[in-house]
């Protein structure tokens, strides 16, 4: 009977001790929003019933009305070498951000426990009130901060008020910025003596096939000299525990808590094989449990030689990376997590394995992704240092702020394997001023102060300035946007004997639209407000990608290339931005604003996934009116020749050159580069019917086909999801994509009638887009005029389980439907 008590009183004790300490909850329902000065709207007595109901993550200006009168700026873009001011329309998406919005909500928390709210960021210059008191405030919108709301709390910790303003200022942003509370707001409780908010930093000193050496430093807030006891065990990707410490010490002189692990046969972290081990720390004082803490890490090593490249886990790589703004298209800038994982997805797709988050600290959640899906990831904050790109841009603030938004970004991502650069700054105006190395040191110093095992970078396009005064020479690692031409002169010139492609491309295309003849151009214009989908054209500081291509193969010391930009995104039109409206997207993206790919996904898949064969045709087969005229087809694929046929009859074989015999070529023939990785037969005369590529091998077997035919009249609309089992989560989405057929099921390339869309179910509409720049279709409307035959619904689930049924439908057309279930 004693031994029963004995037992039954230890399990009480053990259930105590364990019991969580921590909580962290997201503040996601019941926001109240209104756009607009709110006097005295942080008071706890303010009645803000009238206002709108709104859920967290949400970006207040998505909704529209797209407006040429939006945020115009009259500018000189010097970095486009502008030089005279002239007026931008749509350059931040011609989209209402700018303005004041308001807050609130209403949160407990438990009254004896320590409070801090999280934001991941707040478009911008916030303000948080608790209670009516001013909390904390933070400028920069796209930063995550935290602020200590413990003594702000009612003395019940029931019904605490936070309110929050937000202020975008007119021509603050060179793209669409978003607006409102766009990320996540989270409460995290936990007790006096607390790991505090980013309060690990986890490295691993050694890492080898045999074992890896983990170390673990642990911040401790508020130990008042008690003896501290940290007991960690480190998991295996598979959920065993491969290393424990338990150590008990005072923390000194606040130092943080190191404890160092070895883990023998680790499973190493790269984007082939994203293995995530996790550190689960116990914090005790006084013999009781106080925090649980988990840092969750990957093994991996990183090194980048002179003269030889990067190389991770001592393997040699070149980045193939693209540049992504942080909006989600048609969803803005609100951040959704299978909107992310879809982008990953596709770019995966694709054979990318790194992302450069341009020109702004990420979301938790797409470095949190990267970390699982492996993706090599370079964080940049800034566009702008002291001097300024845009009249109320970051310089505003750089004086008093850079260092706090530098730490932030770094406490917060020093643990994620996917991060392997830090790059602080692009394309700033302060490369060329005399003492500007001074900054670009002082930005440098704080990543070493903070993170000692990741190299840093700036985007460079200033290359005479920056190879003369310093500033290139004092990067880790120099950095250069575009200029192609001058990366041997950096080469030779620098100490670092290596260049990183920071950004380089800025190919422009609109998906599905082709311009005779073809050619190579730069700043090509047309009336339409389109570029050609031949891939040919770019601006006059850019490329078109064979440059890079060839770059990466011809010279060891380039480590590779960060493209601009994997997606489409609000704002930026160019060409298009000069008073060209309507025009509000970019036409840079190799995957459009509508999540679809263009023709140069397959240029750059063909190159860059060796783990699939690509065989893509461009351009579509159904051009009426063109018959007999000279309509080049392009073929993208990793074999090295292929032959075209029309009709049955031959165009002849084609096959890739090699870097001889291109460069024998050139000044000959002007696409002489493109020979190297596109097939292409410039002398087609359009003719209707069938285009038949067959591939060959490198021992001249055939051994794929492609065939494209000519679209007979618009017959139905093709619905297909790519996923067709959601998460009843309230957050998952599928993305459809609606085609417009003829009756055999092929594309009707020219189509471009109003789609409707109705969702019933346990799902509900939530956003449209088709990739068209120059649309001004709302995109939470449900219905979308199709472009180019094409457009993508999007679809979100319920928090109920069940089926949801999507139906397309338009004019002229046999509806489209399908049905999509929805699981918990
Ligand atoms: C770069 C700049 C990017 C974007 C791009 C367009 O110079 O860094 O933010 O503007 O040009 O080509």
């Amino acid at each position: 009977m004693r031994k029963i008590t004995f037992m039954l009183l230890g399990c009480l004790f053990f259930s105590l001790t364990l019991k969580a300490q921590r909580k962290e909850i997201l503040l996601e329902e019941n926001w109240k929003f209104a756009k607009g000065e709110q006097a005295e709207a942080m008071r706890t007595d303010f009645d803000d019933r009238k206002w709108e109901t709104v859920t967290v993550p949400h970006d207040w200006a998505i909704f529209g009305p797209f407006d040429r009168s939006n945020d115009l700026q009259e500018v000189a873009v010097t970095q486009n070498f502008e030089k005279v001011a002239t007026v931008k329309t749509g350059r931040t998406g011609g989209l209402p951000y700018v303005g004041i919005g308001w807050y609130r909500t209403a949160f407990d928390a438990p009254a004896d426990k320590q409070a801090t709210l999280v934001f991941d960021g707040a478009m911008s210059e916030a303000r948080v009130y608790v209670n009516g008191q001013e909390a904390c405030f933070w400028p920069f919108g796209y930063n995550s901060f935290h602020c200590d709301v413990t003594s702000l709390l009612n003395a019940d910790g029931k019904n605490n008020i936070l309110a929050v303003r937000l202020e975008n200022k007119p021509q603050s942003s060179r793209w669409y910025p978003g607006a409102g509370l766009y990320r996540n707001v989270r409460l995290v409780t936990t007790e006096k003596l607390h790991v505090p908010v980013w309060g690990t930093q986890l490295t691993t000193p050694h890492v080898s096939d045999e074992y890896a050496s983990v170390r673990l430093l642990t911040s401790i807030a508020n130990d008042e000299g008690r003896d501290i006891r940290i007991v960690t065990e480190i998991i295996s990707p598979d959920g065993a525990v491969v290393a424990t410490k338990d150590n008990t010490r005072k923390i000194n002189h606040g130092k943080p808590f190191e404890q160092n692990f070895l883990v023998n046969a680790p499973r190493l972290w790269s984007p082939e094989t994203p293995y995530l081990y996790k550190a689960v720390s116990k914090i005790y004082a006084d013999g009781k449990l106080a925090d649980e803490y988990t840092t969750r890490f990957g093994i991996r090593s990183i090194e980048i030689v002179a003269d030889k490249g990067f190389f991770l886990n001592g393997k040699h790589r070149k980045f193939q990376g693209v540049c992504n703004h942080h909006d989600l298209g048609p969803l803005g800038a609100a951040v959704n997590v299978a909107a992310l994982r879809r982008q990953l997805t596709l770019l995966k797709d694709m054979g990318c394995d790194a992302v450069r988050t341009s020109h702004n600290m990420p979301a938790p959640e797409l470095v949190q992704l990267c970390d699982e899906m492996g993706f090599m990831m370079m964080l940049e904050p800034f566009d702008e240092w002291d001097i300024a790109k845009c009249k109320n841009g970051y310089h505003r603030y750089f004086g008093e702020w850079a260092e706090r938004d530098m730490v932030n970004m770094l406490r917060q991502y020093r643990n994620n394997p996917s991060v392997v650069m830090w790059s602080v700054g692009n394309e700033v105006p302060t490369q060329c001023s005399p003492e500007g190395y001074k900054v670009a040191s002082f930005l440098q110093d704080i990543c070493h102060r903070e993170d000692p095992t990741r190299p840093v970078t700036c985007g460079m396009d200033q290359v005479t300035c920056v190879l003369k005064n310093g500033f290139a020479a004092m990067i880790d690692v120099p950095g250069f946007n575009y200029r192609t031409h001058r990366y041997l002169e950096a080469y030779e010139k620098l100490p670092q004997n290596i260049v990183l492609g920071s950004e380089t491309s800025s190919t422009v295309s609109s998906r599905g639209v082709y311009k005779f003849p073809v050619e190579k151009r730069g700043d090509a214009k047309y009336e339409d407000h389109q570029s050609s989908g031949y891939d040919l054209e770019h601006c006059s500081w850019s490329n078109v990608p064979d440059e890079d291509f060839a770059l990466a193969d011809d010279y060891p010391w380039t480590i590779g290339q960060f493209v601009w930009t994997g997606f489409d995104y609000l704002g930026e039109p160019s060409p298009y931005d000069t008073d060209a409206w309507p025009s509000h997207s970019s036409l840079f993206g190799i995957i459009d604003l509508a999540s679809l790919p263009k023709d140069r996904y397959y240029l750059y898949r063909s190159l860059w996934n060796k783990s699939v064969n690509t065989l893509h045709v461009l351009p579509h087969w159904t051009w009426p009116g063109r018959e007999g005229e000279n309509t080049p087809v392009f073929v993208y694929t990793n074999y090295p020749s292929a032959e075209l046929f029309v009709n049955g009859k031959s165009f002849g074989k084609q096959h890739k050159l090699t870097a001889e015999e291109s460069k024998a070529l050139q000044g000959k023939d002007a696409l002489a580069l493109q020979r190297r990785y596109r097939l292409m037969w410039m002398d087609v005369p359009y003719e209707p019917g069938e285009v038949k590529v067959v591939a060959y091998d490198a021992a001249g077997k055939p051994v794929e086909e492609k065939v494209i035919r000519t679209a007979g009249k618009p017959h139905h609309l093709e619905v297909v999801a790519d996923r067709n089992r959601l998460k009843a989560d309230g957050k998952d989405l599928a993305y459809i994509t609606v085609r417009v057929v003829d009756k055999d099921g092929n594309l009707c390339p020219a189509d471009s009638r109003m789609v409707n869309f109705s969702v019933k179910g346990a799902g509900r509409y939530r956003a449209a887009a088709n990739g068209d720049a120059t649309s001004l279709d709302l995109f939470h409307l449900p219905k979308m005029p199709a472009f180019s035959g094409q457009l993508t619904a999007i679809v979100q689930a319920s928090v109920q389980p069940g089926e949801i049924i999507f139906e397309a439908k338009a004019k002229g057309l046999k509806s489209g439907k399908l049905i999509l279930q929805t699981e918990e």
